[in-house]
């Protein structure tokens, strides 16, 4: 029988806030339509969609990723500031669209504040450099005095945003990205980008850009050569993953969170090893700041037969099924496994791209599947991670993921507060003995969400048809909690410390 012990005084680490970020990018419906929408009834003043608004601060989002993405590596900042009706339109070669600035680096910091969150801004490293980056760095977080920072000033931000984490260019190993460089080119202009940034500031968090996905021919290979260049001069590396359906059966689409989580041990291994290698202090963080679900066989970026050069069209809009939602949790317990190198991810995107929100034009918001077990994990999974032995777990067979338990589980805690989360990938349901070592404590809430069919999404007619139900069930008895698990399902449930905990 599998069973999950959980070593109540044992945190393998405390888990960094930030790893509940996500990501807004000018790409087709997120920012307009999407989080700005100023015709629409639900807008304030600004223009801002205040459903959007609500649902974005439902999720507590500690960090927003912005303005891309492969959109950032041909723009230019300096458009989007200042009066709206002087800012250019410019086409955006990575999306194939017409980008209208009608939102730009002001406008972004005036949602973060609404939104309860901070940004972490991207810098052009594509088509632009070192001076472009430095100039924005200026605008946003000198107080005054300078040409930039001025600027700013008279564009009514009087006070310097003080924006602390930056990251050096987005996906600079991807053949598709504007400017796209070899490692070495990129190690080179991170190195320099960085140190001149850290002239301006040291205490700045950098993200050099990592490799784009697990699956190209120069990972880690890129990562070796890069972090020859900068690891001094940042913080962080970033990893990107998508996992899509395509053509795997449910098992296997279900299993890929394992490619995930060897991804990121052979990111710390080739850090590790620069590091060594290397003689350098300080551990490399790592920054999973793009992951998701996305089909991309059904799903492409730019579709076929879409007018090129457009207006915020509907790019990138995968509806979420109940399934993917699984592989979402399966992928959220991947990163807090790894929280203690992992201290900043955004999940791509908020909302319409790849969104945990979808909005109608003019008409309602709604949840996806995927936003469920997210605000689970933001809301809940904060704190410390837990030591917690999974044993005896059936597992699947995978040809291309390997041996992949079926059952996966984990616990965090916040003082009194304890999340175990689990999780069923089988089709079958499976018992799991959850043994509390240490403390007495009372179930608070028990949340699942069950695929029952495992195709069911959230639309616009029924937005919710896939939602996590209560289960008034649960209760501990003597220290521990026998759980059944049904096919296909996903928990999160919260305990409280009762006495001596
Ligand atoms: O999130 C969508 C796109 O996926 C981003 O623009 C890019 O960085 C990645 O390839």
């Amino acid at each position: 029988m599998p069973t999950f012990r959980v070593f109540m005084k044992e945190p393998v680490t405390d888990i960094d806030p930030r790893l509940y970020g996500s990501f807004v990018e000018h790409l087709g419906r997120c920012v307009y339509t999407g989080i700005y929408e100023p015709e629409h009834p639900a807008a304030d003043s600004e223009g801002w969609r205040q459903d959007v608004l609500d649902l974005t601060r439902e999720l507590r989002i500690p960090i927003v990723r912005y303005p891309g993405g492969n959109f950032v590596s041909a723009y230019r900042w300096e458009d989007g500031i200042g009066p709206r009706d002087r800012r250019p339109r410019r086409l955006d070669p990575a999306w194939r669209t017409t980008e209208t600035n009608q939102v730009g680096t002001d406008d972004f910091m005036r949602w973060c504040r609404k939104a309860g969150t901070a940004p972490m801004m991207a810098v052009n490293l594509g088509t632009r450099g070192l001076p472009e980056a430095l100039a924005l760095l200026e605008y946003c977080n000198h107080p005054g005095g300078s040409a930039w920072s001025d600027l700013r000033r008279q564009n009514g931000q009087t006070a310097p945003y003080g924006i602390r984490t930056w990251c050096l260019g987005n996906e600079m190993d991807g053949p598709w990205q504007t400017g796209h460089k070899t490692a070495a080119e990129y190690g080179r202009l991170a190195v320099e980008t960085a140190r001149a940034m850290r002239q301006f500031d040291e205490k700045l968090e950098l993200v050099a850009a990592g490799s784009s996905s697990p699956k190209l021919p120069t990972f880690l290979h890129w990562e070796e050569e890069v972090l020859g260049h900068c690891y001094d001069a940042v913080d962080a590396i970033s990893l990107h993953i998508y996992l899509g359906r395509g053509k795997k059966s449910l098992e296997e689409h279900l299993a890929s969170p394992a490619l995930m989580e060897s991804q990121i041990r052979d990111v710390i291994n080739a850090c590790d090893f620069i590091r060594a290698r290397d003689r350098h202090k300080k551990e490399m963080m790592l920054a999973f700041d793009e992951w998701n679900v996305w089909d991309m066989d059904a799903v492409p970026g730019v579709p076929p037969g879409m007018a090129p050069w457009s207006e915020a069209p509907p790019q990138v809009e995968q509806t979420y099924d109940a399934a993917d939602a699984l592989v979402f949790a399966g992928m959220l317990l991947v990163l807090l496994r790894h929280a203690k190198r992992v201290r900043m991810a955004c999940v791509a995107q908020l909302v319409n791209v790849l969104g945990l929100i979808m909005t109608k034009p003019g008409g309602p918001a709604w949840r996806q599947t995927i936003f469920w077990p997210f605000l689970h994990g933001s809301l809940h999974g904060r704190g410390h991670l837990l030591t917690g032995w999974l044993q005896d777990a059936p597992v699947h067979d995978s040809p291309d993921f390997g041996s992949v338990p079926l059952v996966d589980a984990l616990a965090t805690r916040d003082g009194d507060s304890l999340t175990i989360f689990a999780l069923n990938r089988g089709k079958k349901a499976a018992p799991l003995e959850v043994v509390l070592e240490g403390g007495r404590w009372k179930v608070e809430a028990h949340e699942q969400l069950v695929a029952a069919d495992p195709d069911a999404a959230n639309t616009l007619r029924r937005p919710d048809a896939v939602k996590p139900r209560r289960n008034a069930a649960t209760k501990v008895l003597k220290n521990g909690l026998s759980l059944k698990l049904p096919p296909l399902s996903w928990h999160c449930i919260r305990l409280e410390a009762g006495a001596s905990a």
